[in-house]
């Protein structure tokens, strides 16, 4: 049977998903080249994740001492373990720098050195001399609220411009055509209950990472991975799922996150004997070595019994030391979080501290222009027509296996600035768009009133803690062939599960039972991608930390993992790795030798 629901149809150049830094940004960049383009979010722009975002976004300018592009890339080939693709790294060390003075001349209230230039941080991994010199200031910061200053600027840019905004609109599903293409994206307008279908040239998939597929993340419970659960749907690919990056610094018990900046900024960790121990695991860069090596430290830590707490299970971040006005000018947010939600001062105590899911590596795998790729065994990289990826659900691949504290917030407006601009070549803004494929859009429907109607025995909130608790358990820090085992089973089961939801509420207005349950359904493909391909990855590279293969093996796993989802199956195919930068040495470029792989110390 065919559910019959009403929809308006909207005709656009372009449609956006999403309104956080990335979607903002090629939504802004589209719109200033008078195509005429759609921006829809489940949330209210300025309420979008990137507002979450604290330290600073990375580009050279060398505004706090010596520092060039070529650095940046190399720490970014380094930082993501060689698994990144070295045209999109390099793209993204040179633009950076010109996509910052953008922002800067947007409006963005950066804060300021004596000079009145940018100021500039130190980071985990940002070196100078290609990691043989000491650290470099090179993360640009509005205090420790970046990306709050950056989604409001861009927010007021694209309106500006004259980007139409569809706010509490959620997108259900891609539109494709018969031979392959994406030609827009089906929506459920939440306040309302109305549905519309956005017929565009392209569509543009920036909603942000699945942190929500863990227990304990300092993502926004609205990162659910809709554009990967979409594009899974859509039967197109996802890459490096396997990558999840946990943030040394989340807060003990809430997840809320303290700001890289804040070790930046001269805090350090210390264990329950009151030791400054990432001295003995990184020697030069201490508590800026990446963070991968930082989380396994503490992990370590805890584990040989010198955590601190009455269960020894947590770490102590240190900030007292500092002067009370650095700590008011420079990291007033964190401050204030740490009383909130550890109850401390920062100026006289220490802050609680443990590994926390921050950032997912993997995503819908594009080529440096956004454009979504459908690797087949002819073609690695062929691009899907009228589909973009960018930002955190994208994966250009820039941060490969592990990516660099700050190299997030320069990857949504490179990579959505780089869209626009991609954009602007592609799509024909003078050409009528084509009538709507009205059979993809029933699918969208018939999945949705499934769904909708579901009247199993599971509700959706204990099915997600599954889920979570599942992926924090079995997908961690360290992994083992027995734990990722286990986790696929129990991950298999969790999502065959499904079947059986259970939605409640029936209506169509503001029915939150409904929306977090096609959110669960967005998260289950990115969670079971996630498990499956680390269980098959037997290696130890990056964020993938495997103790039964503890050392990284380049001759056989240097290779992006492709995976499909279908139901609860995932089918794993392997793509190459792009290893050529895209100006060589004497254009000015960075030499393939010196981005050769190595051992990764610090
Ligand atoms: O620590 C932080 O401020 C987070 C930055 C990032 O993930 O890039």
């Amino acid at each position: 049977m065919t559910a019959a629901y009403e929809y308006e149809t909207h005709d656009y150049d372009v449609v956006v998903v999403g309104a956080g830094g990335a979607g903002l940004r090629a939504t802004l960049g589209m719109a200033e080249q008078g195509l005429r383009t759609a921006c829809v979010t489940k949330v209210f722009p300025t309420r979008s994740h990137t507002v979450a975002a604290q330290g600073g976004i990375a580009a050279s300018l060398s505004n706090m001492g010596p520092d060039n592009w070529q650095w940046h890339m190399y720490d970014t080939v380094k930082g993501s373990d060689w698994l990144g693709d070295t045209d999109a790294m390099e793209y993204l060390a040179r633009e950076a720098p010109k996509a910052v003075y953008e922002l800067e001349h947007y409006g963005v209230p950066f804060s300021r050195t004596e000079e009145g230039k940018i100021y500039q941080r130190p980071f985990g991994g940002h070196t100078t001399e290609f990691g043989e010199g000491p650290p470099v200031q090179r993360t640009c910061a509005a205090a420790d609220r970046t990306g709050h200053a950056i989604l409001h600027t861009l927010y007021g840019q694209s309106l500006k411009n004259n980007a139409e905004f569809y706010i509490e609109y959620f997108a259900m599903d891609l539109i494709m055509s018969d031979d392959g293409r994406c030609t827009g994206v089906v929506c459920w307008k939440l306040d309302d209950g109305t549905f519309h279908v956005f017929n565009a040239k392209m569509v543009v998939l920036a909603t942000g990472g699945y942190g929500r597929a863990y227990f304990s993340a300092t993502s926004a419970h609205t990162c659910t991975g809709d554009g990967g659960g979409m594009v899974a749907r859509a039967g197109l690919a996802l890459q490096d799922m396997e990558f999840v990056q946990f943030h040394p610094t989340g807060i003990y018990g809430s997840g809320c996150l303290i700001t890289e900046g804040a070790r930046g900024e001269g805090g350090y960790l210390t264990n329950s004997e009151g030791e400054r121990f990432m001295e003995r695991y990184a020697p030069t860069y201490k508590d800026l070595a990446p963070r991968d090596y930082v989380s396994r430290s503490m992990t370590m830590e805890i584990r040989e019994g010198r955590g601190v707490g009455e269960h020894g299970d947590h770490i102590h971040l240190n900030l007292s030391h500092l002067p009370a006005e650095a700590l008011a000018e420079r990291l007033p947010g964190i401050s204030e979080s740490a009383k909130i939600f550890a109850g401390v001062d920062v100026t006289k105590e220490p802050i609680p501290v443990l590994p926390t899911v921050h950032y997912n590596m993997g995503g819908i795998p594009t080529n440096y222009y956004g454009e979504v790729l459908n690797p087949t065994p002819k073609d690695h990289n062929a691009v899907v027509p009228g589909l973009m990826a960018v930002g955190e659900a994208g994966c250009a691949s820039v941060h490969g296996a592990n990516r660099l504290g700050s190299n997030s917030l320069i990857d949504l407006v490179v990579f959505g600035r780089a869209a626009a601009i991609r954009a602007g070549h592609v799509v024909d803004a003078e050409a009528p768009n084509e009538p709507v494929n009205t059979a993809s859009v029933q699918k969208a429907f018939d999945r949705f009133d499934a769904i909708r109607h579901a009247s199993g025995h599971t509700p959706t909130s204990d099915l997600r803690l599954e889920m979570q608790r599942t992926m924090q358990d079995d997908a961690a820090v360290f992994r083992t062939d027995k734990t990722l085992k286990e986790g696929v089973d129990k991950m298999v089961a969790v999502a065959g599960k499904f079947q059986d939801i259970q939605v409640t509420d029936r209506s169509l207005v503001w029915n939150s039972d409904l929306m977090e349950t096609l959110e669960l359904a967005n998260l289950m493909p990115n969670a079971l991608a996630t498990i499956v391909g680390a269980e098959a990855r037997k290696e130890s590279r990056g964020a993938h930390a495997h103790e039964d293969y503890p050392t990284r093996d380049d001759k056989v796993w240097r290779k992006h993992t492709i995976s499909r989802v279908e139901g609860n199956k995932v089918t794993l195919t392997y793509r190459d790795v792009i290893v050529a930068p895209l100006t060589t040495e004497k254009e000015g470029g960075i030499s393939l030798k010196k981005i050769a792989p190595k051992a990764r110390t610090f």
